[in-house]
């Protein structure tokens, strides 16, 4: 097999324990690749302004395949307040390097499983008419990764064309014309025919592969007409010239956050804006497991990026021992693997990270529903390096 090169982007905090977790289980599974470290987050803003330097652009460009740990991002002021003296006043703003990322390599295809693991103590349970019921969910979100509301197209104060282009629709004219421009933000979602059109045909080849007969668009036509109703739109149209036994499903955002909690396992396929596809995976993410079981995928025309949900969690980030559940980020490796076609081997990871979590012996301190304090390591919890000890027996 030719060895792949894989970048390998820790980030900050509890990025960098789970990467390194992670890379020796895509060892013992026997993947063969070079890893190539490349810098991004936090530090990088501070020493140069810049948390996705051009020099991981490059490495990125050039191998195609990221592993990604976790950044650290904090608000305007804080960013200004602890740039390196010799950038500061220059003007320089912080950016999320994840979301330029994403808009950088078009990586427009989010996806985000969320699938119980039988065993684990973090699945969702729900009282039934005599007993309590554990709903095996199988869902995969996707979540269109580069537009909607997450697009940064925004302004406070906005300049007089703007203003003036605002003016033009009677909705602003009769409701917001009263508003003095300092006092007024606007954030835009603009949704493109392109790019929907790319997520729901993502939506659909999943649920014809796997022999789903639905895919629910989780939007909200009613009420946000332009936008959600061109991708429900979409969807149906498509639906029914491509996908004859597939049907669409129209759930609203807010009601499909009630009905998880009540029939997680009617939903398997979903497909969302980038915002709701947001909120719609950390709900169901969090009747899996929650965070240390997060995985997901953003997948572009050439490039892709593999990375856990979670975020850097700074204050586990320092102890002597990393007590953060390595899982998220194992099985966002798996995610790459498979995107390569490594599906064996996706396989036998996934299978070993499903029976350590059924066997319950070697259990991280958020399967034990401890607080992650450093001393959950001696109340019997594992650490990162023991779950993937755990998972690499397994293999
Ligand atoms: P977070 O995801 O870092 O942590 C929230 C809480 O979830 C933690 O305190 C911990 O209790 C738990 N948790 C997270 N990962 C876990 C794991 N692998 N195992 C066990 N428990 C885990 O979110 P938070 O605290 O809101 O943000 C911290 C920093 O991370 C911020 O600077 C934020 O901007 C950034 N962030 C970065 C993301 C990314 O890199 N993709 C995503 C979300 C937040
Ligand atoms: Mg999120």
């Amino acid at each position: 097999m030719e060895k792949r090169t894989i970048v390998t982007m820790p980030g900050d905090g509890i990025g960098k324990p789970v990467l390194e977790q992670t890379i020796r289980v895509l060892n013992a599974a026997g993947f063969e690749a070079n890893y190539v470290h490349a810098d991004i987050g936090w530090e990088f803003w501070c020493k140069e302004g810049n948390p996705l330097p051009d020099r991981t652009i490059s490495l990125l460009q050039e191998h195609k395949i990221g592993l990604f740990g976790a950044i650290t991002s904090k608000p305007k002021d804080k960013a200004a307040a602890e740039l390196a003296p010799e950038l500061q006043g220059k003007g320089i703003q912080y950016y999320s390097p994840i979301v330029a990322m994403r808009q950088h390599f078009d990586l427009d295809i989010c996806m985000r499983p969320c699938k119980t693991f039988k065993g684990n103590p973090l699945n969702f349970v729900r009282r039934g008419a005599n007993s309590i019921e554990e709903p095996l969910v199988d869902v995969m979100i996707f979540r269109q990764n580069t537009e909607g509301l997450y697009g940064g197209v925004e302004w406070t104060n906005p300049s007089d064309q703007v203003y003036d282009a605002l003016m033009t629709h009677p909705k602003f004219k009769e409701n917001f014309a009263w508003c003095p421009k300092p006092d007024l933000a606007v954030s835009t979602r603009i949704f493109t025919r392109k790019y929907t059109t790319r997520i729901v045909r993502e939506a659909f080849e999943y649920a014809k592969s796997r022999g789903f007969d639905k895919v629910t668009v989780c939007e909200k036509p009613n009420v946000i007409r332009e936008t959600s109703g061109m991708m429900l739109k979409i969807a149906q149209e498509m639906a029914k010239a491509d996908y004859p036994g597939i049907w669409v499903e129209d759930v609203n955002i807010d009601a499909m956050m009630m009905w998880l909690t009540k029939n997680p396992e009617n939903y398997h396929v979903i497909v969302a804006g980038n915002m709701f596809g947001d909120i719609v995976s950390d709900g169901f993410a969090g009747l899996v497991g929650g965070l240390g079981f997060a995985c997901s995928a953003n997948i572009g025309p050439e490039v892709a990026v593999f990375e856990p949900t979670h975020g850097s969690a700074p204050k586990y980030a320092d102890y002597p021992v990393s007590i953060v559940n390595p899982c998220a980020m194992v099985l966002s490796a798996v995610m790459m693997l498979e995107h390569l076609g490594e599906f064996a081997m996706a396989d036998k990871i996934r299978t070993a990270v499903a029976k350590v979590i059924e066997e319950g012996k070697v259990k991280a301190y958020d399967m034990m529903k401890l607080k992650g304090t450093p001393d959950v390591i001696n109340n019997g919890a594992a650490s990162s390096i023991q779950m993937a000890d755990a998972i690499i027996a397994k293999l």
